[in-house]
């Protein structure tokens, strides 16, 4: 036998309710009408079988026709959150049973395997009753009779519970709650066919629902940091197959209580999940691996520190259309950024990191029938490296601000391809190159004001010959309300740099005025694209 005594004694009770169907023990206090608009359709309620599978023979051994079983998603969550365990520790099924004149018993089942510590729900739940209720089907499923027998019930004492609607069958439910001494009759469902949103907002249930969401947004700063921390610990590296917690706590410094916390918010993110005691990266926490492919390591620290400060004065840049960031930090974030190596060089490994955007750039690029790249403000070199490696003939030329110049020398060498790339210092306000049949400008336009796009984009028609090629790589702003990384990104611009995203309208202007003609426009990776223009005559 799977199931204890007291737990077969317990849907005994329920079955037996079900069976004689009388309502009045539940709906002593309601008006008699009540039962006119509705029927009692099932009682349920929640047991612990020592193993899912064997619990429907042993039902149907006790005179039971218990269907097919299926699993309970829904019990199963609150369980859950109830008893903070994790989803995948907990095996929930649901069987449902036919007693009498239509009426069912449903009984939901939380395997409790032997020697498992399961049983100390068990015994919480089979004292709360909280899963054990009785289901009404409104039988005139229109609004008018909905709403009389909500009010009904709440007038006779049931408080709301929540509810919903299910889509797949068309389904609304409402769950009353009522402090009754008989856990049987604690809960309530009403079930109504259809859709009914109106209700569903007097029950609160709507009203929940956006205060949850805004709760969620409002909080973004905490999940930035949470992320931050994860990364600035480095979590994702020191994070080993079935690492008991505490030992990744000695291994970060950190301290175990706190960091279990931290990950639990982290799996709540879904940038860890739980596995039994421990927790494991999931798609998203493999991306904070320092030596993963594209790593967003650096970002993720870049947007927890400095950016995170500057993004706490966005109210200044709003009042003011200034920056935030050079009113906290005193300087433009460049010229900040320069002055400090470590952090100038965390600012260029955190533009490479979205170097995915990159991808098929050389193969849009027709390099075969280029010679030498010019890469304006190439940051340390990936997007250049990227397209010597794809065309050996090539021959490259960086041209950065004095700081980065090293740190690029550093990444091309490493790439194999500094041998084919001339490194040169400059302010593009100033001047940029000449001889280069092929331009980039990768992701420069977007941290200044049109007044300064206009200053590069005319040195850069003032150094290329008519027919050169510009490639710029930008996110582009939607021209209507298609989402897109754009839109958040330029408030980004707007805190940090004094920049903006722009449509691919607004480029095709600011080009024109330079003398360059736009030819096409190409998606990237991570919203980004590729426009390409040539130098008219
Ligand atoms: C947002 S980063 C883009 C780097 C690179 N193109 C990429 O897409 O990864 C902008 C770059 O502009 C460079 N920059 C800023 N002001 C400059 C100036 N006056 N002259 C030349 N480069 C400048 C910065 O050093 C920085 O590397």
């Amino acid at each position: 036998m799977t199931l204890q005594h007291v737990d077969r004694l317990r849907i005994e009770a329920v079955a037996e309710f079900a069976r004689a169907g009388d309502t009045s023990a539940v709906l002593a206090e309601l008006p008699g009408e009540f039962t006119r608009y509705c029927r009692f359709g099932h009682a349920a309620v929640l047991v612990f079988p020592r193993s899912l599978d064997e619990l429907a023979a042993d039902l149907r051994s006790s005179g039971l026709e218990v269907g097919e079983r299926v699993a309970s998603v829904v019990v199963r969550e609150r369980l859950s959150r109830r008893h903070d365990r994790p989803l995948e520790t907990l095996e929930v099924g649901l069987f449902r049973a036919p007693v009498a004149d239509g009426r069912e018993i449903e009984i939901f089942a939380l395997a409790v395997p032997p020697g498992s510590d399961l049983d100390e729900i068990a015994a919480a739940e089979r004292a709360s009753g909280s899963e054990t209720h009785v289901g009404f089907e409104v039988t005139a499923p229109d609004r008018i009779a909905l709403s009389g027998l909500r009010t009904a019930l709440l007038d006779s004492g049931f408080a709301p519970d929540g509810g919903g609607y299910n889509a797949h069958v068309d389904v609304t439910v409402l769950y009353f709650r009522t402090d009754a001494e008989d856990p049987l009759l604690r809960r309530v469902e009403l079930v109504s066919a259809g859709a009914h949103a109106d209700m569903l907002a007097a029950h609160g249930v709507q009203a929940e629902q956006p205060a949850k969401a805004l709760l969620g947004l409002m909080t973004g700063a905490w999940a930035t940091q949470a992320i931050g921390v994860a990364a600035q610990l480095g979590l994702a590296d020191r994070m080993a197959a079935e690492m008991p917690t505490a030992a990744l706590a000695r291994a970060t410094g950190t301290d175990h209580d706190s960091l279990r916390r931290l990950l639990r918010y982290l799996a709540s993110l879904g940038v860890v999940r739980r596995t039994g005691d421990t927790f494991e990266l999931t798609a998203l926490g493999e991306l904070l691996r320092v030596d993963a492919e594209h790593s967003l390591h650096p970002l993720a620290v870049m947007y927890a520190t400095s950016f995170y400060e500057s993004f706490g004065s966005l109210a200044y840049s709003v009042r003011t259309g200034r920056e935030a960031f050079e009113h906290i930090f005193g300087k433009n974030h460049f010229d900040y950024f320069a002055e400090r190596p470590e952090l100038a060089d965390l600012f260029d490994r955190a533009m490479a990191s979205s170097a995915s955007m990159f991808g098929r750039v050389a193969e849009l690029a027709d390099l075969p029938s280029a010679r030498t790249v010019v890469d304006v403000a190439g940051g340390n070199g990936e997007l250049l490296g990227r397209l010597l490696r794809a065309a050996p003939h090539l021959r490259g030329v960086l041209f950065e601000r004095a700081h980065v110049i090293e740190a690029a020398h550093a990444a091309l060498e490493k790439a194999g391809v500094a041998d084919r790339c001339d490194f040169v210092t400059g302010d593009f306000t100033a001047g940029v190159p000449g001889g280069g049949d092929l331009y980039l400008l990768s992701r420069v336009l977007h941290d200044w004001d049109d007044a300064q796009c206009r200053r590069i984009l005319a040195r850069l028609a003032e150094a290329m010959s008519p027919g050169a090629s510009l490639l710029i790589v930008e996110r582009l702003l939607p021209e209507d309300d298609t989402p897109s990384l754009a839109v958040a990104w330029d408030v980004h611009m707007m805190c940090n740099v004094g920049g903006r995203e722009r449509t691919a309208g607004h480029y095709a202007e600011l080009l024109a005025e330079a003398g360059f003609g736009v030819e096409s426009v190409h998606e990237l990776a991570l919203d980004a694209a590729l426009l390409r223009a040539v130098k008219l005559s």
